[in-house]
């Protein structure tokens, strides 16, 4: 799947956003090195805390079906599905991503499947915390 697709697949993912509260609604689409893709949207929660945004919701759907290795993952968002910028994802997905991904891990943030940055891994999480401290 090339970059344009995989954008694609996250805008459509993004329709399916459930964000009556902020009224953002976000969309991945992850590509494993398989080839499989896995799409993923924010769900937000009116106790907010248990909200989870469109990235995790992407990986934990390929982690529980039993995908380990990811090649790559888009991203799109706005206030009411109005895709005007970039959409960076935030501190918490960052890390969900450093437990699974090398650092070469890209990441598209994308305003159109015309116009987007493709940031590492290690650009958005330099000097991460990941289960290599937690061997002995
Ligand atoms: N959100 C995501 O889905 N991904 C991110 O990386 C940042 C934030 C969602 C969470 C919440 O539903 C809305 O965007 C506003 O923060």
């Amino acid at each position: 799947m090339n970059d344009k697709e995989l954008i694609t697949a996250a805008f459509n993912a993004m329709e399916k956003a459930y964000a009556p509260y902020s009224g953002y609604k976000v969309g991945a689409a992850l590509l494993c090195k398989n080839g499989k893709v896995f799409t993923g949207c924010n769900i937000e929660n009116a106790s907010y805390t248990p909200t989870v945004c469109a990235e995790r919701t992407a990986f934990f759907k390929a982690v529980s079906e039993g995908e380990r290795e990811f090649e790559k993952i888009a991203v799109v968002g706005g206030k009411d599905g109005c895709v005007t910028d970039t959409f960076m994802p935030c501190g918490v997905c960052r890390q969900v991503m450093t437990e699974f991904c090398e650092t070469d891990f890209a990441v598209l943030v994308a305003k159109s499947t015309d116009e987007y940055r493709c940031f590492t891994l290690e650009q958005l999480l330099p000097h991460g915390f990941s289960n290599k401290y937690m061997k002995d």
